[in-house]
């Protein structure tokens, strides 16, 4: 499969994940062999949120870093952002305390002033945007200088056994998963050709420093098929 080009990646990033939104959080779960949940704990702990911080969760989708945030650290505050509505509607109902404001909108133009957050976290965004550098750039203006700016993305293992067999499970294993919950067939072509264009953790790191992240690191989880992102803004 071939990826929409630039303009018109947006659209039907929305129309996918509007399409899937019922059955995320299942096809969640099995495509990660119910990895998921621990990933997300680790992108919040490397927030470093300060007591009674501000954190921004840009994508939420269904809010489960959010509301992960929400268990970890009851004293924070949290904001969900996603521009597909029928995604945040699963998420508002798992939010049973009702602490969780969610707001619709564009990961590359957030509605919010300079410096309104302590960190900002994205799970599996950056692979679904148009323009990688200018997202986390908006990122960077939201957050106070000295907090963070979090990535959790997939990404292809750098060794080769381990490229082979992620290439044979993400080829092979996930469209058939994602083919019994969904019956979007560009769905579950889109995840693995988005996998493949997207940068390898180097690359990814070079990114954030050049929208001014400063002591960018990362970690790469599951086999190298998982990395978390951290940048300071200075
Ligand atoms: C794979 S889901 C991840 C959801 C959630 N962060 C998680 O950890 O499960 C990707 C989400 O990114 C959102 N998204 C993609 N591009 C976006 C953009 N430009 N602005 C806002 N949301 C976007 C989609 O609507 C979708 O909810």
């Amino acid at each position: 499969m071939s990826l929409p080009p630039p303009e018109e990646k947006p659209r039907y990033v929305r129309d996918m994940f509007a399409g899937t939104a019922q059955r995320y959080d299942l096809m969640n779960r099995l495509m990660t062999l119910g990895q998921d949940q621990s990933w997300r704990r680790r992108v919040v702990e490397a927030c470093n949120l300060p007591p009674r911080g501000r954190l921004l969760d840009v994508a939420t989708g269904t809010a489960d870093i959010a509301l992960e945030a929400l268990n970890q650290r009851p004293d924070i505050s949290v904001i969900g952002s996603d521009f597909t509505h029928e995604m945040m509607l699963i998420g508002q109902a798992k939010d049973v305390a009702r602490r969780l404001p969610l707001i619709e909108a564009d990961a590359m133009r957030l509605p919010f002033p300079d410096n309104s957050f302590d960190a900002a976290c994205s799970g599996f965004l950056m692979r679904n945007v148009s323009d990688i550098a200018a997202t986390f750039a908006e990122q960077r203006r939201v957050v106070s200088p000295g907090g963070r700016v979090v990535c959790l993305e997939i990404t292809r293992p750098a060794t080769p056994i381990w490229r082979d067999l992620f290439g044979l499970y993400f080829h092979q294993f996930v469209p058939r998963i994602t083919a019994l919950v969904s019956s979007n067939k560009s769905a579950y072509d889109y995840l693995p050709a988005s996998t493949v264009a997207f940068p390898r953790p180097p690359q990814l790191k070079t990114i954030m420093e050049s929208v001014g992240l400063g002591n960018v690191t990362y970690r790469v989880l599951m086999l190298g098929t998982i990395a978390i992102h951290v940048g300071e803004v200075r």
